[in-house]
């Protein structure tokens, strides 16, 4: 295992050594090391520990340039303004750095582990069985799957579970239905496609409907229907089973689109908690966490009231009996921490649930299963508004279908490749599978490259534009250099750490250097947005690269030709790899 420290890291070690041997109280001081547009770096620390040591800062930063131990790192360290440092380091040091990162056999780009990973249970891709997905499930699934990959990355333990909509009250009328149709789901002719099995659904749903409203005594049949599913009856348990299937049809098509890996395992609905569920309230009411308040089992808070000052209370059981939502995800925590043994568990949800998690999450703590070991917390995010403005929906005012959208994109996608196509000698085959990861990734690159909690707009003009921060500018930037090492010929990458850098060599590598520690950071949150803006820094120092510096020329000397290539194969690799962190492609040749 191989990871290498950053020269970041390196540069703040010896700043840190210099500052303690100079004034001994900052043993453990920050230098506050940034990077800089006057040098590579700038210390901005000795400012204020000179004034809590009542010293002058300028002298303070003298004395700490003079203790600081350069070697083969630094090539300039002088004190600037009030008492900054500024830190420039030696061409050698960044390409042997990257050169190792280069070659590290792990393929990991000497980006290291996380210093204390823990088990993750993330919460995300939860629609709703026998309903249409649309564009809030497509935020959860795409904003989840980054944070997966991202927290898998850094050596975390992730669980991932699809809380998916598969119990309530709705079943009642849809499984009456069936019961009085039964062959209306059964596939003779073998398998349905995804959207046969949505329009399946959505017929018996329509029918059902019509047949509810219309008819008194299918009324009271479909509420006894209820009844039957909620204790459990084999006849009613295996009619439902139905619909979770032709769901998961259909789900798994559009997943499969959003190029996406979903596994049957960690698919736990809310029905999967149905054991659990008695049990959470006895737990809840025997600690006194939840009351009897009208016949119904509910937790109250003192600062969530109701427009009319009332305080509003988390429902856990109602007073017929029934569960809903808060007993489902009150024992959706119990298991997660005490049988998958979790020490945090995030939700990637709509922000318009946010009183319901917190809610949840401080019943939890009052009754001990979350506490300052065990946390929960709700990665919320906004609303996708049409171009308007407004939350997006289609002209008559529904809502837009998930799958559509995805259609139009890579359409779009497609369009865009086609006309480069000729260029780049790609075949059919090619064009329509790069359409698909280009639009697509398009689709996902706009949701993950804003954070989460604001709202964006769908805006596919935008999205597949090749200039500006999209995904499919990084897909070309990396699609670039892999034509560039195809032509190189006989030329290979290579670092040689002997030559003297360009300003833009420099600033691409010294981008390259913070990879590690951007990840790190990323994963906290887990904020995908900051490493969708990082890359495309990246690819941004990459297009000045070019502008200034050839790589493919026959005047440039067999050693700068090779250095070049291993700088711009490392960026590709980089690209690649932080863009499969967000779920998105990178194709070879576009
Ligand atoms: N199925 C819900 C929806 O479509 C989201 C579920 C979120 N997860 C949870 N544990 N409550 O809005």
């Amino acid at each position: 295992m191989a990871s290498v420290q950053s020269l970041t890291a390196s540069v703040h070690q010896r700043l840190a050594n210099a500052l303690s041997a100079a004034l001994p109280e900052a043993a453990d001081a920050d230098p506050l090391l940034r990077r800089s547009d006057r040098a590579d770096y700038q210390a901005n620390g000795i400012l204020a520990l000179a004034k809590k040591a009542k010293a002058n800062p300028r002298e303070l930063a003298t004395q700490v340039v003079a203790r600081i131990e350069s070697g083969d790192l630094l090539a300039d360290v002088e004190v600037s303004g009030p008492g900054f440092l500024n830190v420039t380091i030696t061409d050698k040091a960044i390409t042997e750095n990257l050169a190792a990162r280069y070659a590290d056999p792990d393929g990991r780009l000497g980006v290291p582990y996380a210093e204390n990973p823990g088990t993750t249970v993330i919460d995300y891709a939860q629609p709703n069985v026998a309903k249409e997905m649309h564009v809030g499930h497509l935020r959860s699934a795409v904003i989840g799957d980054a944070a997966v990959q991202i927290l898998e990355f850094t050596g975390e333990k992730v669980i991932r579970r699809h809380h998916i909509g598969d119990w309530g009250t709705q079943f009642g009328m849809l499984i009456q239905y069936l019961v009085e149709h039964p062959h209306e789901l059964d596939h003779e002719g073998g398998e349905v496609s995804g959207e046969e099995a949505m329009s399946n659904l959505d017929r018996l749903y329509k029918a059902s409907r019509a047949l509810f409203d219309s008819d008194e005594e299918f009324k009271t049949r479909a509420r006894r229907r209820v009844v039957d599913l909620q204790a459990g009856d084999p006849e009613t348990l295996a009619q439902w089973q139905k619909f979770v299937d032709e769901s998961k049809i259909y789900f798994y098509s559009v997943f499969d689109k959003l190029d996406m890996e979903i596994r049957d395992a960690d698919v736990v609905g809310e029905s999967g908690y149905n054991d659990m569920l008695d049990e959470t309230c006895r737990l809840l009411e025997e600690s006194g966490v939840a009351v009897d308040s009208e016949g119904a089992l509910c937790v109250f808070f003192d600062d969530i009231k109701g427009p009319d000052g009332n305080p509003v209370p988390l429902i856990v059981r109602k007073s017929d009996g029934g569960y809903g939502y808060a007993a489902t995800d009150l024992s959706a925590i119990r298991d997660r921490v005490f049988n998958l043994k979790a020490d945090t568990l995030l939700y990637v949800v709509d922000a318009r649930q946010s009183l319901h998690f917190r809610m949840v999450f401080e019943t939890a703590r009052r009754a001990g299963w979350l506490n300052d070991d065990t946390k929960a917390e709700q990665l919320a995010f906004g609303t996708v508004l049409g171009k308007d403005g407004k939350p997006f929906k289609t002209r008559a005012g529904e809502t837009v279908r998930l799958v559509d959208l995805l259609d139009e994109a890579i359409d779009r996608a497609t369009t865009v490749v086609r006309e480069k196509a000729g260029k780049v000698g790609l075949i059919e085959d090619e064009i329509v599978e790069n359409g698909r990861y280009v639009g697509i990734g398009a689709v996902k690159y706009a949701d993950l490259s804003t954070s989460a909690v604001r709202d964006y707009k769908f805006d596919l003009d935008q999205m597949v534009s090749l200039n500006g921060d999209t995904s499919v500018y990084l897909q070309y930037a990396y699609a670039r250099i892999q034509s560039i090492l195809r032509k190189a010929g006989t030329a290979r990458p290579a670092a040689h750490p002997e030559l003297a850098l360009a300003p833009a060599e420099r600033a691409l590598g010294l981008h390259l250097d913070q990879f590690g520690e951007l990840l790190l950071e990323v994963a906290k949150g887990p904020e995908p947005h900051k490493l969708a803006a990082y890359l495309y820094q990246l690819a941004s120092h990459l297009t000045t690269f070019y502008d200034q510096c050839k790589v493919l020329d026959d005047a440039n000397p067999q050693e700068v030709v090779e250095n070049r290539l291993f700088l711009v194969d490392l960026t590709a690799r980089t690209l690649h790899q932080g863009m499969a962190l967000l779920g998105i492609r990178t194709p070879e040749r576009l």
